[in-house]
């Protein structure tokens, strides 16, 4: 059992393999957090201090004990306007105006396993999976909450969600209704948070929490490049290895909002969810609420040791089965080869090449329906463009796999073009707000996605494409952020609503579609790794990191998203010299080692490569093959920190059973004359001894780990080193 009441002390306990987390019912029905961390096998109710504090108010039943206040003691889930005057998680205005909402326990349940939240991404179960229901109910305004823990004991993972029902008699509005909040009692932390831009995306950020409010987020209707719903909360001193780290991922694609506040006493709230901003939710008498889901995980064993923990947890429980492990096809993209200019037999052309080189699918980005020669018309016309192809797309894909390759198309389907026949039939169908002209990006606007009529158009449009040829992979890409957030479906009451409409209609869009083609793989992009979340990842189990293709740039890129992120999950392919972004110019060597740190495939036009670039790539890809499973499977470690090492970027993967390992080195500067070379190697068992490939060289784990591995760095610009390591022992 990871889930136990003990009614003598009114404690709960989340137990997981290593971890413990506590709550306590205290007088009056409030949920108190006690602890979360190592295992102590203890009640840890004597953390609570009740001191009197002024102007720290009281629950009018406790005015005579002044020492119990809400502003002060640690909340499972705090409320807005009754004295608890950090961030709260909810905020309620009921009929009458009042913002005041007050939750006391009501009940609780323990079960096996875990329901699925309606229409809205979770973490699937494993066998040992268990749930935690927490009834808790305001009496005044009848809001329920039921606060659900869900532990994951062999992850070392908790998830948290919370649904609230109205089951009183009046309307009641949510202001702002997050998914978890965690008090820590005591100690000092950092913060690294995960921001970036268009073509530099989850660049890791760390900074000492103060006391007020540190906060991140997104209200662009998208999870974001700039800003990851992933935060990690960690001790001053922790670094990859060592150290006290707590990781909150949401699992959520849409505005987020990530609060993290140190208050008078030095106790620190992080709150995440929805952001508030712009969002209200009218919850009528009967109805109700549900809350994505957030996944919470603690590690002692640093930066990396948290992240391992992230990527098993997001592998075996966010992605659907069947792409768990490795096996996902080395693919040709043809947008850096062609963009807008193309026709089927150019595109046969680059098949045909490519599968000479050993490439398994090809796919067709932007351009290929409606009137689409350049991105400023067609999108929402999904029917393909016969006279640009000069065929059908079933004749296209029969060809494609006649030469042996399978077949993948790009969709954009949450957006509009004002040239397109959709938008020229249904106007109503953008969001904008009435008399008013939208805000353009990329020439385009965006679907109105909380309209079932728009999710019906684009289910049985996409399906009729998907129908009539064979497609096994579907680009999913979204290219500008929301602006003019209104629906011209709802009432203006509702209008708070239009954001998170707009992802749930997503979601089943996606859900539809993945029911009706259970083995189709869907790849996720939003101009590049726009909404790389854990949400997006439940239906696509890859996802387009970044614009940027230049290798260099993608070594911050993919090393950010590792934080959180599995590498089994980061589109990454190999593209021309002179990079299209940067121009800058690395061997095709080091772009191979990059991009196979991800879904490995290609985004260049193979028609223009020379023979030795053809023998490079033939070995990639048989290298890509022998390595597939360690690198979609193995336990992954960065090895360098960025400030220690500027001139380098070192990451590893180490099998499961620890007897095989493969390390990949860049050397982003080359020196004359400079410092030794060497990188400490880790997750190695310390007494096997290994065999570094290519060499004589035998090492035993403890000396790889403790000593370093030395290496000689090539010349020039930009080279890469692999070492491939079994174990002899
Ligand atoms: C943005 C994507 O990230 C690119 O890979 C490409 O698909 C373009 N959109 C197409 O418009």
């Amino acid at each position: 059992m990871s889930i136990a009441f003990c009614a003598e002390n009114q404690v709960f306990s989340l137990t997981t393999a290593h971890h413990l987390y506590q709550m306590k019912l205290a007088e009056g029905g409030f949920l108190l957090h006690l602890y979360y961390g190592l295992k102590t096998d203890t009640d840890m109710s004597y953390r609570i201090h009740c001191t009197d504090r002024g102007f720290s108010g009281n629950p009018y039943e406790q005015r005579l004990n002044r020492g119990f206040s809400t502003d002060t003691l640690p909340q499972e889930y705090p409320c807005a306007g009754v004295g608890d005057y950090r961030a709260p998680a909810l905020r309620v205005l009921s009929e009458n105006g009042s913002r005041s909402v007050d939750l006391r326990y009501v009940c609780h349940a323990i079960s096996q396993g875990r329901m699925s939240i309606p229409g809205l991404p979770f973490a699937r179960t494993d066998g040992d999976t268990e749930t935690l229901t927490v009834t808790l109910r305001d009496e005044v305004i009848g809001l329920e909450a039921d606060l659900l823990y869900h532990v994951f004991p062999q992850k070392d993972m908790i998830t948290r969600s919370v649904r609230l029902r109205n089951t009183g008699s009046g309307l009641l509005t949510l202001e702002k209704a997050a998914s978890a909040s965690l008090d820590f009692l005591c100690g000092s932390y950092d913060v690294l948070h995960f921001h970036g831009r268009h073509c530099m995306e989850r660049l890791p950020e760390r900074m000492h929490l103060q006391h007020g409010i540190f906060s991140c987020g997104s209200v662009r209707g998208m999870s974001s490049h700039q800003h990851n719903p992933f935060i990690v909360l960690c001790d001053p001193h922790a670094t990859e290895q060592n150290g006290d780290c707590y990781g909150f991922m949401l699992m959520y694609s849409g505005n987020h909002l990530e609060e993290i506040e140190v208050s008078q006493t030095g106790s620190t709230r992080v709150v995440t969810g929805i952001h508030p901003d712009g969002f209200s939710w009218l919850l009528r008498p009967g109805e109700a609420f549900d809350t994505p889901e957030v996944m919470l995980s603690y590690s002692p064993d640093g930066l990396n040791g948290l992240s391992r923990q992230f990527h098993r947890m997001i592998r075996e429980n966010v992605l659907a089965p069947q792409h768990r492990t490795a096996g996902r096809p080395i693919l040709i993209n043809s947008w850096e080869a062609a963009y807008f200019d193309f026709n089927a037999e150019k595109i046969l052309q680059f098949a045909r090449s490519a599968k000479e080189l050993g490439v398994e699918m090809l796919v067709l980005d932007d351009g290929w329906f409606g009137k689409r020669d350049d991105d400023n018309s067609g999108l929402g016309d999904w029917y393909v463009n016969e006279k640009k192809l000069g065929c059908s797309m079933k004749e296209l894909s029969d060809c494609i796999h006649a030469i042996g390759l399978q077949f993948g198309l790009w969709f954009e389907p949450e957006m509009i073009s004002e040239d397109s026949d959709l938008y020229r039939a249904h106007p109503d169908w953008a969001l904008c707000d009435p008399d008013r002209s939208p805000t353009m990006a990329r020439n385009q606007l965006v679907l109105d996605m909380s309209r079932q009529d728009v999710v019906d158009y684009l289910y049985a449009s996409m399906c009729h494409v998907l129908d009539n040829a064979v497609i096994e992979y579907v680009k999913w890409d979204f290219n500008r952020s929301i602006a003019n957030c209104y629906s011209h479906g709802l009432p203006a009451a509702q209008q708070g609503e239009t954001a998170h409409r707009f992802m749930l209609g997503t979601y089943r869009l996606l859900s539809r579609l993945l029911e009706r083609y259970p083995s189709l793989l869907i790849e996720g992009c939003s101009g590049g790794g726009g909404r790389f979340d854990a949400g997006m990842l439940f239906y696509c189990p890859q996802i387009w990191c970044s614009d940027d293709s230049d290798a260099v740039e993608r070594l911050e890129i993919q090393r950010g998203t590792s934080y959180g992120y599995p590498v089994s999950t980061m589109g990454a392919h190999v593209s021309a010299a002179p990079n299209h972004q940067t121009g800058r110019v690395t061997p095709l060597r080091t772009r191979g080692v990059v991009a196979q740190s991800g879904t490995f495939g290609y985004e260049l036009n193979p028609g223009l490569l020379s023979e030795t670039d053809k023998e490079e790539i033939r070995k990639q890809i048989s290298d890509y093959h022998r390595y597939a499973d360690l690198i979609a499977c193995g336990d992954y470690y960065r090895l360098t920190e960025l400030e220690d090492s500027p001139d380098l970027s070192a990451w590893m993967f180490v099998s499961g059973d620890r007897k095989e390992a493969l390390v990949s080195i860049v050397i982003t500067h080359v020196r004359a004359n400079g410092p030794y070379p060497f990188v400490r190697l880790c997750g190695l068992a310390p007494k096997k001894v290994y065999r570094l490939e290519g060499t004589e060289k035998t090492c035993t784990g403890a000396a790889l780990m403790h000593g370093g591995l030395p290496f000689v760095s090539p010349m020039g610009d930009y080279p890469a080193v692999q070492f491939h390591l079994t174990a002899e022992n």
